[in-house]
């Protein structure tokens, strides 16, 4: 991996800012995860409401192009996306989501580092982040990376509730 280290991740996996061109590759990668993770948990109106709202193509291009979106790359392929945000004083991690077929190899952890190291590197502590209740493998996945359940909101209107979660980034980021 090229800009961080992961035993477990292949060698050739890039993780970089976004571009205007991995734009299709992005929107993907939003499509073929939602579908295969949340389908299952929330429905497919969930899916359908979720894409359409954030992974569209204005969407996603705003996000390119506020240089807010990262992408892991292999090859030619975007197979996993991270997309970070400000608000107040804290930084957000909107979005993470990696290939169902290129889980458990590391690209998840090093999307996750590099979103750390740029809010350090920023000036900010806290990272923070919601998970759609029901979510089990990614709240497994956080909490492996020190985060902790701020908060439950409440979905309503058939919507799933969000778990929220926060991690102090006082000590720097990630070496998991
Ligand atoms: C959560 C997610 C981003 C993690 O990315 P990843 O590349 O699989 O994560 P890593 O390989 O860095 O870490 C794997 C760890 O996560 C867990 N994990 C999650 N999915 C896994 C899978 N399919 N296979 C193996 N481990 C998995 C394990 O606890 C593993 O821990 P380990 O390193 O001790 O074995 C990814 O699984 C994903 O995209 N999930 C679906 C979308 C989603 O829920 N995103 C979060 C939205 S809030």
């Amino acid at each position: 991996m090229s800009t961080t280290d992961s035993a477990k991740s292949p060698a050739s996996v890039q993780i970089r800012t976004a571009r205007g061109d991995d734009l299709s590759g992005a929107i993907s990668v939003g499509h073929r995860t939602w579908l295969a993770t949340y389908e299952p948990i929330a429905g497919p109106e969930y899916v359908a409401m979720g894409l359409a709202k954030w992974w569209t193509r204005d969407a996603v291009t705003a996000s390119i192009r506020a240089g807010r979106t990262l992408v892991a790359v292999l090859g030619d392929e975007v197979i996993g996306v991270a997309t970070h945000g400000v608000q107040d004083d804290h930084v957000v991690l909107w979005k993470l989501y990696v290939l169902p077929g290129q889980h458990g190899k590391g690209i998840g952890s090093a999307l996750l580092r590099e979103v750390e190291q740029r809010a350090v590197a920023a000036g900010h502590r806290t990272l923070v982040l919601s998970h759609i209740a029901g979510n089990e493998q990614a709240a497994r996945f956080y909490v492996k990376h020190g985060f902790v359940t701020t908060q439950v909101e409440k979905g309503g209107s058939g919507m799933p509730d969000s778990v929220w979660m926060s991690k102090d980034l006082g000590n720097g980021a990630d070496a998991t």
